[in-house]
């Protein structure tokens, strides 16, 4: 599996990505297209995809940070992050209990500028647990949730297929599946044997309809800070679905 999402450089731009100010992103001095404007609030803008209300179990796969967990949190009463990397668990498990996190956003070059990551007004921290744990290998007694979120997960995993099949057992009947993906397979991740041979979405269908209904499907765009002049723009494909009985 990666090491990447272990270095300083990744934790540096999720704590940005997930917690950073529309201005710590985009500093008012300069002028951004409002697209770029538009792709903010991602971990916000997926969590909100689920139908309204107040449910009892969440679980959040490949949380990193932990953002859309705490997001998660507003309306479930218990939910658990998820992330394979020890780095993000332990920054969102620092969140979680209160800490303030410091971290440097890179400029250019070595120019850098301290920020800091809190966790966001609102959030019962008693309703979340954090856990360092492979979406593809999960625990045999983990359980079943009322909602199940995983944003962007799917296209870093080796084996995709394997939490595609864990994921009825996942859902409980009637409950809901918060599927994103930017469709960026990549060998680096996946090897190029496991990835959809006829297209994301006709995968997705063919390996969830016999268990979920397809409630919507939409795109959501996301914006990663790298260095003031360069940023990672992408949209990523949203499907959400319902377990059927
Ligand atoms: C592209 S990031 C997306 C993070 C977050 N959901 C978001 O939308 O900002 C992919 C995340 O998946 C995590 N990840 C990769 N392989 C994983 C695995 N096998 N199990 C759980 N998490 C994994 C990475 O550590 C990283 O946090």
């Amino acid at each position: 599996m990666s090491a990447l999402y272990e270095s300083d450089k990744l934790l540096a731009e999720y704590l940005l990505f997930h917690f950073g100010t529309p201005d710590e992103i985009l500093p008012p001095d300069r002028a951004w297209p409002a697209a770029m404007r538009d792709a903010l609030g991602f971990p916000q803008r997926t969590v909100a995809r689920f139908s309204p209300g107040t449910v009892a179990r969440g679980l959040d796969l490949g949380c990193a940070v932990g953002r859309s967990t705490f997001e998660m949190a507003r309306t479930c009463e218990h939910v658990t992050g998820l992330d394979f990397s020890h780095a993000f668990i332990r920054a969102a498990e620092a969140l979680r209990q209160g800490d303030t996190l410091t971290y440097d956003r890179l400029e250019e070059a070595t120019l850098r500028t301290r920020l800091s990551a809190r966790r966001p007004e609102g959030i019962d921290a008693a309703r979340l647990r954090l856990v360092q744990g492979d979406a593809m290998h999960l625990p045999g007694e983990f359980g079943a949730f009322d909602r199940v979120h995983a944003a962007n997960l799917l296209c870093r995993l080796p084996e995709p297929q394997r939490l595609l099949i864990r994921l009825p057992e996942l859902v409980k009947p009637g409950g809901e599946l918060v599927l994103a993906t930017p469709c960026t397979w990549l060998t680096e991740f996946t090897p190029l044997e496991n990835w959809p041979s006829a297209g994301t979405f006709e995968w997705l269908k063919a390996s969830l309809e016999a268990d979920f209904s397809l409630i919507r499907q939409t795109e959501e765009p996301f914006l990663i800070r790298e260095t003031a002049r360069k940023f990672q723009w992408s949209s990523s494909l949203v499907t959400v679905w319902r377990r059927t009985d």
